[in-house]
C-alpha cells in the first residue's frame, strides 16, 4: 500500500496488488504504516483510502490462504482504523469484496462510483467473513439484509448497496477526487457515530424467528455446506454479544471453517474454475485448428428409447446407420417406430438410414439379465427395484428380486457375502477416479482440474468436495491405489478398478497436490 500526502492537509493509501489489490500481508503492513505516519503527522488531517487500477480491493489474498489464517490479523487493523482519531474516507471503484468490504466498513465513510460492486463472497470459499464482517455488517444494515448477503455471498451494485446504508455517496466520477472533497466537508464532524463497533445491532421483536427461518433456509438451500450455517452463527453472536466478544466468536467460527477440508476444496475450485478457462486441449489438437474427421458409417448398440433416437439423428444427418437389436419384440417395435419418424421426414432427407438385426452376445450378467425381462428401471416400473409406476420414482424392494439373485447365485456357484456401505462408495468413486487417471495419461483431460470442473458442472459432484481427482488427493493417492489394487485383486472381472499405470506413477511420490500430477506424471500420451 502506498502513502502519499495530498494537498489540503490529506494523505492517501492506494492498496497496489495486481490484478485485484488482494490484501498480502505487504498490503496490510503497507496500510498499517499509512495510518501510523498519517497519525504521526500533526498537518494530516483526513485519510483518503483507495485502490490502484480502479479497483478498491477483492479481499483477503486467497493464494495464501493453505498458508497462513486470513481475516484474524486483518480484523485488527480494521478495528484501528475505526478507532483512528481523523477521518479515514473508502474510495471504492471496481469492487469492494470480501476483506475489501470489511476494510471498507471499517473506514468512517464509504464513497463509491456507480459501477463499483460490493460484498461478502467468503461463504464461496468455504469460509465466513473474518475480518470483522459478521460483526459490523449487521450494525450497518441490520440483520435480515446481512443474513442474505453473508449467507449468499452475492455482491450488490453501487446503487442498491447506497440504498441498504452500506454505501454513504454514490458517483459517477472519480470516486478519489469525490473522496478528497467529501473529506473537507466532514473534517469538524464528530467520528464516534461512524464508528461501528461502538453501536448495537438494531434490535427486531422477532429475532429468533428470523435466525430459525435463516437456519432453515440454507439448510435447504444450500445442503452440506458448512459455511452459511456457521455464518449464521456468527451474526447471531453480534446480536447477543458485545462486540468484543463478538469477534472472538466470529474468529473461533472463522479459523473452524478456514481448517474445514470444505474450505480448501472451494478455495481450489475457485482457482480451478478460473485456470479452466484459460487452457487450451493438451497436445495439437484445439477447436480453433482441428477439423472434423470424416465419418462415412455409425453403429448403434441397442434400439430401446435412446438407441432409436441416436439412430434416427444420424440417419437424418445422411449417414447410414447399422443398428444392432438383440430383443426380436423391441427390434420390431423400434424398425416400426424408425420407419414411420423416416416416412414423416422422408421429403427431406437425401438418405435413409438402415436397421438391420443381429448380438452373436450371449449374456450372463446380472444386470443384462434384468433388462432381458424387461425390467429395464424407472422407465418400465421394475428394475432392481419396483417403482410405483412406470417412470415414478417410489421404489421399494421386489421379493422377486431377491429369488432371482438367489437362483443367479446358485447357477454361478456364487457365495453371497453384504458389501459394506464403505465398499459400495469406494468401489463406485475409486473406479470413476480411475478412469480420471486414465484420460489424464492419455491427454484426453489437459488437466484435473478439467475433469473436477466437469464433475462439477455436470454431473452434480458437491462443490465443497471440490471434485473426483480433488477428493483423490484428500483420500490420498497411495490409499485410493492400493484400495483399488485390492477390489481389482477381488475382482478380476471389472476392469475399471484396475489402477491405471498414471495413478501408479503419481503415488510413487507420495500424495501430490493435483497442480504439480502433470509435472511429475511426465507428459501424457496423445489419443486425440
Ligand atoms: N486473492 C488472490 N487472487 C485473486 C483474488 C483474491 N481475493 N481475487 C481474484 N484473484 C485473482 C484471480 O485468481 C485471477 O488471477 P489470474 O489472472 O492469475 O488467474 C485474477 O485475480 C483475476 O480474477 P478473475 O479472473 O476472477 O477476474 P474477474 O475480473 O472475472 O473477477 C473478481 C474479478 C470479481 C475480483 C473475482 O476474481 C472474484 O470474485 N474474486 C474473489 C473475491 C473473493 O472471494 N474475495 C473474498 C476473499 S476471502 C476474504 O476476503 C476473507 C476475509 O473475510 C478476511
Amino acid at each position: 500500500a502506498e502513502y502519499l500526502r495530498l494537498p489540503h492537509s490529506l494523505a492517501l493509501i492506494r492498496l497496489r496488488n495486481p490484478p485485484v489489490n488482494a490484501l498480502s500481508l505487504a498490503v496490510v503492513n503497507g496500510i498499517r504504516e499509512g495510518l501510523q505516519k498519517a497519525m504521526s503527522d500533526h498537518t494530516i488531517k483526513a485519510i483518503v483510502v483507495c485502490g490502484a487500477n480502479d479497483k478498491f480491493c477483492a479481499g483477503a489474498d486467497i493464494s495464501s490462504f493453505s498458508r497462513s489464517s486470513p481475516g484474524i490479523s486483518f480484523g485488527v487493523v480494521v478495528d484501528e482504523i475505526q478507532r483512528y482519531e481523523k477521518p479515514v474516507v473508502a474510495a471504492i471503484r471496481g469492487v469492494a469484496l470480501g476483506g475489501g468490504l470489511e476494510l471498507a466498513l471499517g473506514c468512517h465513510y464509504r464513497i463509491a462510483h456507480a459501477e463499483a460492486r460490493v460484498g461478502l463472497p467468503e461463504v464461496a470459499l468455504g469460509i465466513l467473513p473474518g475480518a470483522r464482517g459478521t460483526q459490523l455488517l449487521p450494525r450497518l444494515i441490520g440483520v435480515p439484509m446481512s443474513l442474505d448477503l453473508i449467507t449468499s455471498g452475492r455482491p450488490v451494485g453501487a446503487d442498491e448497496a447506497l440504498k441498504l446504508g452500506i454505501l454513504d455517496v454514490v458517483i459517477n466520477s472519480d470516486p478519489v477526487e469525490e473522496a478528497v472533497k467529501f473529506s473537507q466537508e466532514i473534517l469538524d464532524k464528530p467520528l464516534e457515530p461512524r464508528r461501528l463497533l461502538n453501536k448495537s445491532v438494531p434490535s427486531l421483536p422477532n429475532m429468533d424467528s428470523i435466525f430459525s427461518e435463516a437456519f432453515a433456509k440454507v439448510q435447504k438451500q444450500y445442503p452440506g455446506f458448512l459455511a452459511p450455517e456457521t455464518s449464521i452463527q456468527a451474526l447471531q453472536a453480534a446480536v447477543n454479544l458485545p462486540y468484543k466478544l463478538g469477534i472472538k466468536e466470529e474468529e473461533k467460527l472463522a479459523l473452524y471453517l478456514q481448517k474445514s477440508g470444505q474450505a480448501r476444496a472451494l478455495q481450489y475450485v475457485f482457482f480451478a474454475e478460473s485456470s479452466v478457462h484459460k487452457q487450451s486441449p493438451p497436445s495439437v489438437a484445439s477447436w480453433q485448428t482441428a477439423s472434423p474427421q470424416p465419418i462415412s458409417s455409425v453403429g448403434v448398440l441397442g434400439l430401446g428409447t435412446m438407441g432409436r433416437g441416436i439412430a434416427m439423428c444420424f440417419a437424418k444427418a445422411g449417414i447410414p446407420v447399422v443398428a444392432v437389436e438383440s430383443d426380436p419384440k423391441q427390434l420390431e417395435i423400434a424398425k416400426k417406430a424408425v420407419t414411420s419418424m423416416l416416412e414423416r421426414e422422408a421429403s427431406k432427407m437425401q438418405q435413409s438410414g438402415r436397421a438391420w438385426t443381429k448380438p452373436t452376445l450371449t449374456f450372463s450378467s446380472s444386470a443384462d439379465m434384468l433388462c432381458e425381462s424387461g425390467r429395464f428401471g424407472q422407465k418400465t416400473g421394475k428394475g432392481w427395484y419396483q417403482y410405483d409406476k412406470p417412470l415414478g420414482r417410489v421404489h421399494r424392494p421386489d421379493p422377486w428380486l431377491s429369488e432371482f439373485l438367489s437362483q443367479y447365485r446358485e447357477t454361478h456357484h456364487l457365495e453371497s457375502r453384504s458389501i459394506s456401505q464403505e465398499e459400495i462408495l469406494e468401489r463406485c468413486l475409486y473406479s470413476l477416479i480411475n478412469e480420471g487417471f486414465r484420460i489424464l495419461g492419455e491427454g484426453i483431460a489437459a488437466s484435473p482440474e478439467q475433469i473436477d470442473i466437469i464433475y462439477l458442472s455436470g454431473y452434480g459432484w458437491p462443490r465443497y468436495r471440490g471434485g473426483p481427482m480433488f477428493y483423490a488427493a484428500t483420500v490420498g493417492l497411495p490409499v485410493v491405489l492400493e484400495k483399488l489394487q485390492k477390489y481389482y485383486t477381488q475382482n478380476p472381472d471389472v476392469p475399471q478398478l484396475e489402477p491405471s499405470d498414471y495413478l501408479k506413477k503419481l503415488a510413487a511420490h507420495g500424495n501430490p497436490p493435483p497442480k504439480d500430477w502433470q509435472s511429475l506424471a511426465g507428459p501424457p500420451g496423445s489419443k486425440l
